[in-house]
């Protein structure tokens, strides 16, 4: 039966070694809490790393190790300690972590990490290829393992790979400072399906793969060669039933039987009963803004003094990645600034900051979440924050009032907390105060919409989602309908050739016959093709029709020489072999006065485009602008336009990177229409590349065979890749007689 490949750098178990005996404690942050769920329940084996380098692993506790990953369906990964240094501690930790969380200050570039990076991605993608097999999902992780999916790919061309990134994505502007950024990007499109928990850092991963790849985005969909990748968002959750059960459990353990923090915590709460405790949890990072927060706090207690002695912030930040220079940094910030304010505030009685800097077992982090009537989460960058959720899972009674950095991914989905920017101390003090004030009625309504949609939208929920949409993406590939020319079609379609009596070949020029060229001009037919193109039109009994959307001119002047068949500007001129051109169509041009000028100011407006004038037709082209202002600026213009030509018997098609307007009914299938009515062919074929190519594939009989140029969506039968493969297609032709 198939199963489900988990890939992940950290494993939801932590191995650790005291005394020569194995301890297995589970690990921290927020892709291995919340992925273990959707783990245990299905059917996966989960790829990661134990925790400990080779060198720290005694031979003879290898086995163990191996066995007890194994017990909980883990596989372990292991790596030497120079490994982890430069991949680890390195470049997941020193450059991708702090860019992708703009903490540009903290990014660094050493090339030797980048090294490791790459090799240490590879060992994962071989471990995956050893567990792999056929019908298998792979499900790789994180922004550790951002190489890892088109490494697979590259070694299983036709797995489902899904990949999801659980930190934010950088917008474009940030991201392109990584030296190794097409590298990266291409890592990651080696998945079917690409996910963010927010549809901003979707929207920025989008944005980059256009502007540094140029590849073609519609939608959510990135085109490569041969496939499409789709990217989507899909925020996050937890396991909600395990927080509210363990919560509604919690509240009924009688006094001798509670952990000795929930003692204190109950001390506390007896000792002064109209006192609040705000409950801050984080791992030790300087993304998570705790330095802020507690800066924060001592502006809340000078503004408000009247809660001195009476407001307590509850702090527990888990130790992590310690061997990087900016995490030991902030430990000692944060150790003096606890320091200094519980020295400035505290009172006999009472100190303001509890700080504990270690993990807690499970039942612990309850004990804090349900007895802490404020939680303050406030980071700078945040991809989603569980912390939030949990939380207000564990709020059985629905009290309780959570402040949340709009920076986090979570905020936006949890819209009744209380948000704020983590950099304004005045907005964060006046939610404090805020949250003590805020009558019960509105804690409880709040919180009773949240925890409606946490309940809802829960892990497994999310898991599921993904999974259904990666199935998906296979299903939705061959909706291209169109299907590869591989060798076994090719043949075929040579043995019609052969066999026709009549043979007429209708080819696209731009795009199909060579490659784009920033400006028209510069993409002139080479020897090679004009060569190609001879040999295959001197074939007996066979027509080359060179249907296109240049004006005539050009193309009268490239294949002067050659006895083949052109139409030009889309159908409105024919010039027949070795005759003069002819108009095809009824045509005027006397609107062009008018729509010129709309035209040029897009051109003022948008740097590298211009405008194409040919005798019946204007055409805009924006290949060489910024590919995201192109974009915009061709829906812009298209509306315009659309409204300009109404009732005027004109259409604006849209082909690639270029908008035509040119009078509606004149398209390339209406000319070949025209030409087919002279003679009974017996083998048709047409190939061409963009959209304007559709209505001739839309036209001809259903008998001919139709090629698109590129995986796009198209009415035609066939598909190649490139202006290589259409050459390549066309020289058999030429070799077949
Ligand atoms: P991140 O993934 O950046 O660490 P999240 O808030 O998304 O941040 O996830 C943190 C996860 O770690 C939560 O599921 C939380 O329950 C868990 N966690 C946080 N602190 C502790 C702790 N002291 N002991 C055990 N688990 C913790
Ligand atoms: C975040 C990351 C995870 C990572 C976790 C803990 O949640 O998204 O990939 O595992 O932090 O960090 P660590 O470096 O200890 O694995």
């Amino acid at each position: 039966m198939s199963k489900t490949i988990i890939l992940s750098n950290r494993l939801p178990l932590q191995i650790n070694i005291t005394k020569e005996k194995l301890q297995v404690t589970p690990s921290v942050g927020g892709l291995a809490t919340g992925l273990k769920s959707f783990h245990r329940e299905g059917d996966s084996i989960w790829i990661g790393w134990s925790g400990l380098t080779e060198e720290e692993i005694p031979v003879n506790l290898k086995a163990e190790i191996k066995v007890r990953a194994r017990e909980d369906a883990c596989i372990t990964v292991s790596f030497t300690a120079e490994e982890m240094d430069g991949f680890y501690y390195g470049f997941s930790n020193r450059s991708i972590w702090p860019l992708f969380h703009y903490f540009t200050e903290y990014t660094e570039w050493e090339s030797w990490q980048w090294e490791m990076y790459k090799k240490v991605n590879q060992k994962y993608a071989d471990s995956v290829i050893e567990h792999y097999e056929e019908g298998d999902k792979i499900w790789v992780h994180d922004y550790q393992l951002l190489l890892v999916p088109n490494m697979i790919r590259e070694q299983r061309p036709n797995a489902t790979i899904g990949f999801f990134n659980h930190i934010p994505f950088p917008s474009y502007e940030v991201f392109r400072t990584m030296p190794w950024r097409e590298e990266i990007l291409n890592g990651m499109l080696g998945a079917d399906l690409i996910g963010f928990h927010t549809y901003d850092y979707e929207r920025h991963f989008l944005s980059s793969v256009r502007r540094i790849l140029r590849r073609p985005v519609e939608f959510n969909e990135v085109t490569l060669a041969n496939r499409v990748v789709k990217v989507d968002s899909f925020p996050m959750g937890i396991d909600y039933e395990k927080f509210e059960q363990t919560a509604l459990k919690h509240h009924e353990i009688s006094e001798d039987q509670e952990t000795e923090l929930q003692q204190r915590l109950n001390f506390h709460r007896k000792k002064s009963p109209d006192s609040q405790l705000i409950l801050s949890i984080d791992r030790l990072d300087y993304t998570k803004g705790i330095a802020n927060r507690i800066r924060a706090f001592e502006y809340f207690l000078e503004k408000y003094p009247e809660y001195i002695g009476k407001v307590r912030l509850v702090m527990l930040a888990v130790p992590s990645r310690s061997d990087v220079p900016q995490y030991q940094l902030l430990k000692k910030e944060i150790d003096e600034l606890v320091g200094r304010i519980n020295g400035k505030f505290a009172t006999v009685s009472w100190i303001p900051i509890w700080y504990f800097f270690r993990s807690m077992p499970f039942e612990n982090l309850i004990d804090l979440y349900t007895s802490c009537n404020i939680a303050l989460l406030t980071p700078i960058r945040d991809g989603m924050n569980l912390v939030a959720k949990e939380y207000i899972a564990t709020r059985t009674n629905q009290t309780g009032v959570l402040i949340l950095s709009e920076m986090a991914g979570a905020s936006h989905e949890m819209n009744e907390a209380l948000i704020i920017n983590p950099n304004n101390f005045e907005q964060i003090a006046d939610a404090i105060l805020q949250a003590i004030k805020m009558p019960k009625e509105e804690q409880i309504r709040r919180n009773t919409l949240l925890q409606k949609r946490l309940k809802r939208y829960n892990v497994v929920r999310w898991a599921t989602d993904f999974m259904k949409a990666l199935d998906k993406t296979k299903e939705n590939q061959p909706s291209f309908k169109a299907i590869h020319i591989s060798q076994e079609i090719q043949e075929k379609i040579l043995t019609s050739f052969k066999n026709a009596k009549n043979r007429i070949l209708f080819l696209d020029y731009d795009g199909t016959l060579v490659g784009f060229e920033d400006k028209p001009n510069l993409a002139k037919p080479d020897e090679q093709l004009l060569d190609l193109i001879k040999k295959v039109s001197k074939i007996k009994n066979t027509k080359v029709v060179l249907i296109s959307g240049r004006d005539k001119e050009t193309l009268g002047t490239w294949w002067k020489a050659l006895p083949v068949e052109l139409i030009a500007e889309h159908g409105v001129w024919v010039r027949k072999t070795g005759k003069e051109w002819q108009l095809n169509e009824k045509v005027h041009n006397n609107w062009m006065k008018n729509v010129r000028p709309v035209v040029e100011t897009f051109c003022d407006r948008t740097p590298g485009t211009f405008l194409e004038e040919k005798n019946y037709s204007l055409a805009w082209h924006y290949r060489k602008a910024d590919p995201e202002l192109g974009e915009i600026r061709a829906n812009e213009l298209s509306n315009v336009l659309k409204e300009l030509i109404s009732n005027h018997g004109l259409s604006v098609l849209e082909g690639n990177k270029v908008l035509e307007i040119k009078s509606s009914g004149v398209n390339k299938g209406k000319a070949a229409g025209k030409v087919l009515l002279k003679k009974d062919y017996d083998f048709i074929f047409a190939i061409g590349d963009d959209w304007t190519d559709e209505f001739l594939f839309q036209e001809l009989p259903e008998n001919a065979i139709t090629v698109k140029v590129g995986v796009k969506k198209t009415a035609a039968s066939y598909y190649v890749e490139d202006t290589n493969k259409v050459r390549d297609l066309l020289l058999q032709f030429s070799r077949v007689h």
